[in-house]
């Protein structure tokens, strides 16, 4: 592209002038509590939609794709998003059950990363979930590819940034 596009780049602004403190020695040891903890912060500091977060898949020769969508639930399970089975994102995940989520806090400097396999969970779960969506007018779950799955954290990692660039990482294995 022009260079007067590349110096606007360039020029734009990053993170806020204040950045929240984290001390990864005393996080708590279930990496869901942190999250709860920093989404409460999230919310607590306005971010819009702090919910939303990026999905990695890959298809079957480990061509990656990504896109937005809603996390719905931690548990036992893993980490809960909702799709069509359908979908470039379902087939990818039929094809190679494994993915990554990125959540992103512009306001906080605050980028939560989880990655694991990928399990799909039950139709009853999945059609409580397609009912449950905003908008949903409790008629019948015309949406059989409605599908509810959890990735099962192989590692998840808290970053805050920090504006002297010593930015803090925070990494849990879980398995
Ligand atoms: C903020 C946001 C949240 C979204 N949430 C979901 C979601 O929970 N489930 C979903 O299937 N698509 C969601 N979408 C749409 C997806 O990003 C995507 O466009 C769609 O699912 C098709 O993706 P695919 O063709 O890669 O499978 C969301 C989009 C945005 C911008």
């Amino acid at each position: 592209m022009s260079e007067p596009f590349r110096q606007m780049l360039r020029a734009l602004p990053d993170f806020p002038e204040r950045l929240p403190d984290f001390d990864p020695d005393s996080a708590p040891a279930d990496p869901a509590e942190l999250f709860r903890l920093w989404l409460d912060e999230a919310l607590a500091a306005g971010v819009p939609q702090p919910n939303a977060c990026s999905l990695a898949t890959a298809d079957g020769q480990g061509r990656p794709s990504s896109r937005m969508l809603i996390l719905k639930d931690i548990d036992a399970d893993g980490w809960h998003f909702a799709t069509s089975r359908e979908s470039r994102k379902g087939q990818e995940l039929a094809a190679n059950p494994h993915a990554a989520l990125n959540f992103f806090w512009q306001q906080q400097g605050r980028q939560v990363r989880v990655a694991g396999d990928v399990v799909e969970l039950s139709a009853e779960a999945s059609a409580a979930d397609w009912q449950a969506r905003p908008g949903a007018d409790g008629s019948e779950n015309e949406n059989t590819d409605w599908q509810l799955y959890a990735i099962r954290p192989r590692e998840i990692e808290f970053w805050q940034a920090r504006h002297d660039r010593r930015h803090i990482r925070h990494r849990y294995a879980p398995r």
